[in-house]
């Protein structure tokens, strides 16, 4: 019930509509009898700083930040988080009394999917599809796990290659190399862990994929695509023919949003509630 005693929390970012954190934090706060509610908001580029003092001036808990204001809102915070600083990425608002400090729950969101799929990163090689901000994201995350190699594969090699050059000035020790999408020919043996990061084969494109090529999908042990919408991407489908696991992105947004979550509420999310979210997100698609 909304009352006097109501927060607000929100989406900030353009476009807003097709969102489902509306769904995450609004179930998560009817489970914990929270008097809180979360709503989408549409800011034009012209006004993100506006809506920041705004959001603060109107007392709204916390938001979420998606496209395409996850690095230009860092200016407009009072504090990052160290994560987040490093990613260069926020997509989770806190309000504390000088304004918002900023948090990346993404790539945390990102593991926790990843350890509750079972699927390990420590001395694995890893190939990221991609370059753009999401596969940056990724980079530092599976550099952070220990990943043994990682390969950053994109059309567009410059993207890749300061990838690989950023990863390699934070993690001294990382073997990172960016190749295009000619050279995955040229990566040997099998039990490699793929990340999808592009937007190729998201909703309505349905039928098209990154890589086609049957020999790549027989190289892989795990094949993670960050789309969740289809359910089941051309990726998956093309990996899952090759007997590879297969995973789409569903629970990495629903585990950014926890992680969002309980920083907001400061409490902990059990994992019977997070089990309904993602039934509720599965239904929702
Ligand atoms: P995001 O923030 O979601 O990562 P982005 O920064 O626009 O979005 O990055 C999109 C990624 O998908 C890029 O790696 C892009 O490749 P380029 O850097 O070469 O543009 C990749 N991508 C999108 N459409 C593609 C296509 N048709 N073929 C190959 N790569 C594609």
């Amino acid at each position: 019930m909304i009352n006097g005693k109501t927060r607000i929390c929100g989406l900030i970012g353009n476009p807003v509509e097709h969102t489902l954190s509306p769904v995450i934090h609004n179930l998560l706060a009817e489970k914990y009898s929270q008097n809180l509610v979360y709503v989408p908001f549409l800011v034009e580029d012209a006004f993100l700083e506006q809506a920041i003092s705004g959001a603060k001036a109107l007392n709204v808990l916390g938001c979420n930040v998606t496209v395409p204001y996850k690095s230009n809102v860092i200016p407009w915070l009072k504090e990052l988080d160290p994560l987040a600083k490093k990613i260069g990425a926020v997509n989770t608002l806190v309000l504390t009394k000088d304004g918002y400090k900023g948090y990346n729950t993404d790539m945390p969101g990102l593991l926790r999917a990843m350890k509750s799929d079972g699927v390990a990163v420590t001395g694995k090689e890893v190939i990221i599809l991609g370059a753009g901000g999401v596969a940056r994201a990724v980079a530092y995350l599976m550099a952070q796990e220990q990943a043994k190699k990682i390969w950053v594969v994109n059309r567009t090699i410059e993207k890749a290659k300061e990838i690989e050059k950023e990863i390699k000035e934070q993690y001294l020790h990382c073997e990172i190399e960016a190749i295009t999408y000619d050279n995955l020919t040229c990566l040997e043996g099998n039990g490699y862990l793929a990340i999808q990061a592009t937007s190729v084969g998201l909703y309505p494109n349905d039928d098209e994929v990154i890589v086609e090529a049957k020999s790549f999908y027989q190289k892989l042990e795990v094949a993670y695509d960050l789309i969740f919408n289809p359910k089941e991407t051309m990726f998956m489908k093309l990996a899952k023919k090759e007997g590879v696991r297969a995973y789409n992105g569903l629970k990495m947004l629903l585990y950014q949003g926890i992680i969002a979550y309980e920083l907001w509420t400061k409490t902990t999310v059990c994992e019977t509630i997070i089990d309904e979210v993602y039934m509720r997100l599965r239904e929702e698609i």
